[in-house]
This record gives C-alpha cells, structure tokens and sequence, in this order.
C-alpha cells in the first residue's frame, strides 16, 4: 500500500481541517490552512521510472530446440500491465502445451511459420497456422502449444495483459504430470505404469519436436468442434490507415472479437515523419521495434520528461495517460508494433483538442498572438511528413 494518501483522503482530511476551523471564526475561509499529507512536499514528485528496456539484448532462457527473452515486472518494473516475450523456435521446434493462470496470450508472426492448437472451456479445439504478420490471442487460461512447422527459424513476439504472467502463472504440462503421483497420471491418461516412469521429470518448457508432413496430421480426437471464435487475425492483410508520413493497422476487438483484453496496433513511419504528440486515456502502450530507430519524449506531468531512443528488439512502455510521441530518426524507416491493454482504442491529439477550442483561449494560454493560432492545425494529423 502506497504511503501516499489517495484524493478521498485528502478530501477527508481537508474537511476534518474545515470543521476544526469552525471552531475559530477569526480565520477567512482562503486562510484556512492546506490539508496536505504530514510530510508530504506537494512540489515533489518521484522521477519518471524507465521506460526502455533492450529486449534482444538479454540472454533469456536458451535451449536445445529455441529460446525466450522476458520482459516481465521482473526485467521491467515500470510496465506492471503488460509483459512481453520474444520467442523463436528451431525448425519443428515445439513450446510445450501449457497455459496462463493470470493472463491472455497475444502475438505477433515475425518470422516464419508456427502451427497452434487451442482448447476452450467449451470443449472446442483449434488448430491455425500463422505466418508473418499474423497474430494470435488466446484468452487466459486457455491451453494451448506451439509448433514451429516450417524449415527456417520461427520469431515471434508475445504480449501477455499481466506483467506478472510469467513467475505467478505459467502451467506446463511436463511440470504438472512430474508433480502428480504416477498411479494418478496412469489412471488419468490410461498409461502404463512403465510408460509413466519414463515421462519427464521436470517443465521442458521448449523442446525439438519433428517437423510435420503434409498433410498434416489430425488431432488424436476427430469429433471436436471447431472453435467458433478464431484466434487468429492477419494483421498484414487489413486495410492500413495511411496519412502523409506513414500508416498504421489498428486491430481493436471489434475487428478479432475474441480479443477482448487487448488492442494492437501495426506502425510504419517514413524517414522524416513522426507520429504527433498524444495521449491513451484508457490504456498503457507497450511498443516494440522491429526495423529502423526512433525518439520518443515521454510527459508525467509535474515538469517530468524524459527522451530515449529506440532500435530494433529494444521495448517502449508509456503510462497511461502519459504524453508522448514518436519521430523517425536515421536514414531507414521504423517500424514498430504497440500494444495497448484495453479492446478498444482511444487516443487524444494535440491538434484536434487545440482545433477545438476558441482561439482566444489557445492565444491567452500559449501568450501568442491571434495571427499565431490562426496557423494551427484543424484536425488530427496522425502521422506527420
Ligand atoms: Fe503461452
Ligand atoms: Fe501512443
């Protein structure tokens, strides 16, 4: 519990300081004292935490058949809403059937071709294949496993809606039969006590698996529904929105209904542009660079601002309600994905909130003159060249 008081408190408090002052009617309602928290300087404020973290710069967890880079709380504090994991899988690379206690599962296909299956509390199955540009949710505590099927090396990038998801709520399947008394695992999947000896003793976690043939081989029950709620969404293939620098794919969950924890949005800016300043009412925004370098300013208010830079595999994380940008710096074009924990999408500009005011009021509040204000944009600009 944070030390700090909250606003009901401080309310309280400040009441309990108006009905003290009753009793001294010599004090003007405007003398009577501020009721801030003992101790508490209102001028001071903690310093904005950091918000880049250099993803494929760890080592991560690395194994015969893939690896895995976590950006979690653990690895970075400041993005306790959502997590991320970088993953590639070796051709028929296999991340062992489990699922996620706390959290959905979102991704997105860099590289590559990787096989899911899915379960769903109703009992219907899917199998989908992804390639790049795809990306996949599957909602919390759904099983599922992933297969790279094809011959080179599969990348991709996970978003869970928890930062905590990895240390309090990943169930793999070789770590729960290892924990369960094997006469129960031989009951339960009709296995020989011999065959149950012989299984894994700890989490594989990823494993080398056979890269299937075609065609590809049917799931060992061939009477399960298929779900009616696909998990898979092609990014790369919707309609982008284009503005003069560049273009962006917005998926919300009214494009990939089962995605109804998450909103991810594709982003392309030509060298020169930047994406103006802005702010997500509703949500956190986690980004990740796939190609090209970029700056982003990020404002806590308070006088708090800090700028970074960003390459490919390094992570951005701004606070919700916090002001930000993004400029293209360099010669290539960056491209990056974000992520935002809410299903749908909100976002305020600077442009269109200064269009819809007086002018009077933008040239008070800026001490500019009239003729000034007459230059600012009327509507949202989006992407700027
Ligand atoms: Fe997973
Ligand atoms: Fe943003």
């Amino acid at each position: 519990m944070s030390p700090k008081l909250s606003r009901r408190q401080m309310l309280t408090a400040a009441s309990a300081v108006t009905v003290g002052a009753a009793v001294l009617p010599s004090l003007a309602a405007s003398e009577q004292p501020q009721a801030y928290p003992v101790g508490k300087d209102p001028g001071k404020h903690e310093p904005l935490a950091n918000f880049k973290f250099d993803l494929e710069a760890t080592t991560g967890w690395v194994g015969e058949a893939g690896s895995a880079k976590e950006a979690t709380v653990e690895e970075f504090p400041a993005s306790q809403h959502i997590a991320g994991v970088s993953m590639r899988l070796k051709p028929g690379g296999i991340r062992e059937l489990h699922w996620h206690a706390i959290a959905a599962e979102w991704a997105v296909v860099l590289n590559g071709t990787v096989r899911t299956t899915v379960i769903s509390p109703n009992g219907e199955s899917a199998t989908d294949i992804f390639q790049p540009g795809d990306i996949w949710y599957f909602p919390k505590g759904h099983g599922h496993a992933l297969q790279n099927i094809g011959n080179d090396e599969a990348h991709f990038v996970l978003g869970f809606d928890d930062g905590h998801f990895s240390e309090f709520g990943t169930f793999s399947i070789t770590d729960w039969m290892a924990r369960t008394p094997p006469h129960i695992v031989a009951r339960n999947l009709n296995l020989d006590p011999a065959t149950v000896a012989n299984l894994p003793r700890k989490e594989l976690y990823i494993l080398p698996g056979k890269i299937p043939q075609n065609p590809l081989e049917e799931n060992l029950a061939d009477d399960l529904e298929t779900s009616q709620s696909p998990h898979k969404f092609r990014l790369s293939n919707m309609k982008p929105l284009s503005f003069p620098g560049g273009w962006e794919r917005i998926v919300t969950a009214k494009e990939f209904p089962i995605n109804t924890t998450l909103t991810s949005v594709m982003q392309y800016l030509e060298p020169g542009a930047f994406r103006e300043l802005h702010w997500h009412p509703n949500a956190d925004e986690w980004q990740y660079y796939i190609s090209g370098h970029s700056r982003v300013t990020v404002f806590g208010a308070h006088g708090r601002a800090q700028t970074e830079e960003f390459g490919p595999g390094q992570v951005c994380f701004i606070q919700q309600g916090f002001g930000h940008y993004v400029e293209q710096v360099g010669s290539e074009p960056v491209k990056f994905f974000a992520l935002f924990n809410s299903p749908t999408f909100e976002e305020i500009s600077i442009s269109k909130w200064l269009a819809g005011n007086p002018a009077s009021i933008i040239s008070d509040n800026f001490l500019i003159a009239k003729q000034e204000v007459a230059r600012l944009p009327r509507k949202a600009l989006g992407i700027v060249k």
